[in-house]
């Protein structure tokens, strides 16, 4: 059993990835170091900087995770800012944002960065395409979820299970494919 890191403080993400790299023989163990998330440009070099910052002290493989959402009439904002964006204005100021908006598409993305010492990292991405409600709907998940609503789904993702949301979600789409990378590389 192969021991992996995961440097986060959300406890579901970290259920997430535990739950889907045990039958890998991957010990997923959660280490709350956290991390300053820089005002960067894209969520690559958030999860990047966040590599390097947790490198200079923590020397075993580890894996971290940064997403958002990216609102299509509001030109991808909150994108980057999508954590300070829902502790400030939240989901009311979003929907205000949005009022008498026709054209309400989104994208959740998700990037995982992956860290073995001296290896370069390895980057992957995952994205969910969907609109925003017109209200709040649900009380699952977290942060935007009660507000979005994936393709091919009629409710949002506050609506949904774990196990429905992981079916569109774009964390897991990014969680598979580094599976499959680390997968190769056992
Ligand atoms: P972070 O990756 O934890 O830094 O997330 C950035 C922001 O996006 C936070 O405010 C989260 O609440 C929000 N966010 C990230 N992933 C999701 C999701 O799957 N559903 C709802 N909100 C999310």
């Amino acid at each position: 059993m192969r021991t992996l890191y995961f440097i986060t403080s959300n406890k579901g993400k970290f259920l997430e990835a535990k739950e889907k790299l045990l039958p890998l023989g991957f010990s997923v163990v959660q280490k709350d170091l956290g991390y300053p998330e820089v005002q960067a440009e894209s969520l690559e070099d958030v999860a990047l900087q966040g590599i390097t910052h947790v490198r200079m002290g923590f020397h075993e493989p580890f894996m971290l995770e940064d997403a958002g959402l990216f609102i299509e009439a509001l030109h991808g904002f909150p994108g980057v800012y999508s954590k300070y964006v829902f502790f400030t204005i939240g989901l009311p100021g979003i929907l205000r944002l949005l009022s008498g908006v026709k054209e309400r598409k989104a994208i959740f993305r998700s990037v995982y960065a992956y860290s073995e010492p001296r290896k370069k990292p390895i980057i992957v991405f995952g994205e969910c395409k969907g609109i925003i409600s017109m209200k709040k709907q649900g009380t699952h998940g977290f942060g935007y979820d009660p507000i979005f609503i994936p393709d091919c789904a009629e409710k949002t993702f506050g609506e949904m299970t774990v196990e429905e949301k992981n079916q569109f979600s774009h964390r897991a789409k990014a969680l598979e494919k580094l599976i499959n990378v680390l997968k190769d590389s056992k």
